[in-house]
């Protein structure tokens, strides 16, 4: 039986364990938060992270996540950081038994690993004898913002920009988001991967991009922005904003890149590196600063569409893998200033995949009077519609 969710309420303070496992990251971390729910605005509580672990799987050869391996991969880390949390906390007097509540991602991801962080928790949850919350990997990335900035309240409107989802998200309270704009086709962070993977570059591509942007002309290779027929909106509320297409631009950089291999192949001049048809480094970087300037008038295009269609919103955010680029945050910062907004970005680890985001979210659950529930079960597919369930 696990304990009376009332007991929680009377709690001061409330220890709360995420466990995040859902792709090619395998993270835990412990929150204490403050738990005055009396206080109206209890958003702006204390929350404070007291330990947090993550770590990234090694993927480089493979060119990508594959499922099999990232199983392995958190069989073999999640116990070593439960083992690590115990002997940490126990190094600041306190124990496991001090866990209030835990809270693990059921979806969306690869299904192996969603049940290897869904056992743990549950085990840890039975073990404990203490509620146990499955938690929406996405939601937890739109909830993020709040962790570190407890001024932020709702309503905002968050560009959620991961490997697998780009969403532009009107989030209006807690189980209230209205999707602005979704993605017809790749997700952006795909983008930065799949141009990557032509480039020859490892796995994950988006910080390589990033790397090798800093030595690029932006404007070198001017790619056009993506056309999107009108009908083909996927979201209801997405024909005020337009949705998202990378496909059609991944499909164009490609073509760049195998123009210039062909054009260093036919070079008779190529003497150094004759039918390789490697591309220079700095064609490379070319590339890489073309492909962020596009992803950055594509985000300035759909943040002018926000400015319009929710005037009355005045924080915007975004969050995500992608949101760790620095010069796609730099640029959203300056259109959140042209608009007179402003702008939350969570710090760079709390972008990328972390436990963080799972607890404050469970947090949430606890908070609004969402019952705990041990015998949930995980899901892999058609997760962001489950956003909308509390659509209004
Ligand atoms: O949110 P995230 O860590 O995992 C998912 O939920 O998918 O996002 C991973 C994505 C990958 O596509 C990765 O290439 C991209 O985020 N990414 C970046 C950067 N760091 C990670 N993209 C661009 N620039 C970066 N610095
Ligand atoms: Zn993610």
């Amino acid at each position: 039986m696990q304990n009376d969710i009332k007991e929680h309420f009377m709690k001061e303070k409330l220890l709360v364990l995420g466990v995040e496992s859902s792709c090619d990251e395998s993270a835990m971390c412990l929150m204490e938060v403050t738990n005055n729910l009396n206080n109206k605005n209890f958003l702006s509580n204390e929350r404070k992270i007291l330990f947090e672990y993550v770590a990234t799987h090694k993927n480089h050869n493979y060119g990508g996540v594959i499922p099999e391996s990232a199983a392995r991969q958190h069989f073999y880390y999640l116990p070593k950081m439960l083992e690590r949390l115990k002997t940490e906390m126990s190094e600041n007097n306190m124990n496991l038994y001090d866990i209030d509540m835990v809270c693990a991602t059921y979806g969306p991801g690869l299904v192996g690993g969603l049940m290897l962080g869904m056992c743990t928790g549950k085990s840890i949850a039975v073990a404990l004898d203490k509620p146990f919350y499955p938690i929406h990997h996405i939601e937890s990335h739109i909830l993020s913002p709040m962790i570190e900035n407890p001024s932020l309240a709702f309503p905002y409107v968050i560009l959620v920009v991961s490997g697998g989802h780009t969403i532009l998200v009107h989030v209006e309270d807690f189980k209230k988001y209205h999707i602005l704009a979704d993605t017809l086709d790749d997700a952006m962070g795909e983008l930065f991967d799949k141009v990557a993977k032509h480039l020859g570059l490892p796995f994950p591509g988006g910080p390589e991009i990033e790397k090798l942007a800093l030595n690029g002309d932006p404007l070198k290779y001017k790619f056009s922005l993506p056309m999107i027929k009108k009908d083909n909106n996927s979201s209801k509320n997405s024909s005020h904003i337009g949705d998202f297409s990378f496909s059609g631009l991944k499909t164009a950089m490609i073509r760049t890149i195998d123009k210039l291999r062909a054009e260093n192949i036919n070079n008779e001049n190529n003497v150094d590196d004759k039918n390789s048809g490697e591309l220079s480094n700095q064609d490379k970087s070319d590339i890489a600063a073309g492909l962020q300037d596009v992803v950055v008038r594509i985000i300035e295009q759909k943040f002018k569409k926000v400015a319009e269609f929710l005037p009355d919103v005045k924080d915007w955010c975004i969050a995500g893998g992608v949101a760790s680029n620095k010069v796609i945050r730099a640029a959203c910062q300056h259109f959140a200033t042209k608009y007179n907004k402003t702008l939350n970005i969570p710090r760079i680890g709390l972008c990328t995949d972390n436990a963080a985001m799972i607890a404050w979210n469970g947090y949430l659950h606890h908070a609004y009077g969402i019952k705990p529930n041990l015998s949930a079960g995980v899901k892999n597919y058609e997760p962001c519609d489950e956003l909308t369930l509390h659509d209004v």
